[in-house]
């Protein structure tokens, strides 16, 4: 067990603090709730404090029991947990009701950050195929998005929610709409590994007061079938990492999770067996300056989500989400 006091904490922009890591909750597929569920009980018990959830990943009734088992135990307060959800692509329009709902099933009373999960309202089914696209799909616009953020400032409002999140942004999809926001985010969940940096992405969050939070912080290994590509570059298999990892006794994920809180970003491994080493990353001894800028060297554009299941009829391919010539693609106000 680790003190949680003891785990470093990133500020907030609209006051308050966020532990430096948190649990992911995703099964990837292939990790069945109850299996998730148990990793979240251990892990309270292991000193764990933050918990990435959302309602796409199909576990949260399963995860509410572990977080009122922990509770009735009197292993932790609700008010020592910061529970993190997202509004999934299909609810849009009915931000309350997803609220309410994921409240429900985490048995939580609040959330202490509710994310736009994607920026645009596309849907795609549970365990789909990397082919799978839903005719009904459509470009980022503008207005959608910000009609779906003023729901969520309702909430926070009401005190159901306290932090507002976005995620799979781009530089492009903020600029257009940071300044139309009453509330400001309070942090950014974006895809962010060695391998894949985004260093101009994580620039313009840190410049904006917005925290990175970095998912498939490892390189996400056992991720979903339809996120696999030939091409793709484990993480962990880098030999600078595992040089470095052999220097400090530990996995190259351990590695990973020390390069992503001293950069300043905030990991959210999963882990259903590693879970105690992972939270050990954030108290034990930090990566040298030479091993930080070994890391910084291995940037290989290496997008893991490429998002094909998003893609709205007329898109050229996965590229199109990404906004990567600077302008976004397809959108419109
Ligand atoms: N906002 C978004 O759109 C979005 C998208 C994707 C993911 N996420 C969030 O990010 C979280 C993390 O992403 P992820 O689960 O795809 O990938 P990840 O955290 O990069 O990788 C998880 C995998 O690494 C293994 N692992 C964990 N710790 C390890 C260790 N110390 N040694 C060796 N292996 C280790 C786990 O296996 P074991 O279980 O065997 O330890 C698991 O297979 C998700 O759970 C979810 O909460 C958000």
């Amino acid at each position: 067990m680790i003190d949680p006091k003891t785990v470093p904490s990133f500020k907030l922009s609209r006051g308050g603090s966020i532990p430096c890591i948190g649990m992911g909750t995703f099964g990837s597929d292939r990790v069945t709730p109850d299996e998730v569920a148990r990793a979240v009980a251990g892990g309270i018990r292991a000193g764990w404090r933050l918990f990435d959830c959302a309602a796409c990943y199909g576990n949260e009734a399963e995860i509410g029991r572990a977080f009122r088992g922990a509770f009735d135990e009197g292993v932790v307060r609700r008010e020592e947990l910061f529970i993190m959800s997202k509004v999934w692509n299909d609810m849009h329009r009915n931000v309350a009701e997803s609220c309410r709902k994921t409240i429900r099933d985490l048995q939580c009373d609040y959330l202490d950050m509710l994310f736009i999960h994607w920026p645009f309202p596309n849907y795609h089914a549970p365990f789909c195929d990397v082919d799978s696209r839903n005719p009904d799909s459509k470009p980022f616009s503008e207005k959608e998005f910000i009609d779906t953020y003023r729901q969520i400032e309702a909430l926070v409002h009401m005190g159901l929610v306290r932090h507002i999140g976005i995620s799979n942004m781009t530089i492009p999809k903020l600029e257009a709409v940071l300044g139309k926001l009453h509330i400001k985010p309070a942090a950014c969940e974006s895809e962010l590994h060695p391998c894949f940096q985004q260093q101009a992405l994580f620039d313009y969050l840190v410049e904006h007061d917005i925290l990175p939070i970095g998912y498939m912080p490892l390189g996400s290994p056992r991720r979903p079938e339809r996120d696999i590509l030939p091409e793709d570059i484990a993480d962990m298999e880098q030999p600078e990492l595992v040089e470095i990892a052999k220097a400090h006794r530990c996995h190259p994920a351990i590695v990973c999770l020390k390069w992503a809180i001293q950069r300043g970003q905030l990991p959210i491994p999963f882990s259903i067996h590693n879970y105690e080493a992972n939270l050990e990353a954030a108290v034990t001894e930090p990566l040298t300056d030479a091993e930080m800028a070994t890391i910084a060297t291995l940037e290989r554009g290496n997008r893991l989500v490429k998002g094909q299941v998003f893609l709205w009829p007329g898109a050229r391919d996965w590229h199109d989400l990404w906004d990567e010539d600077g302008v976004i693609v397809g959108g419109g106000r």
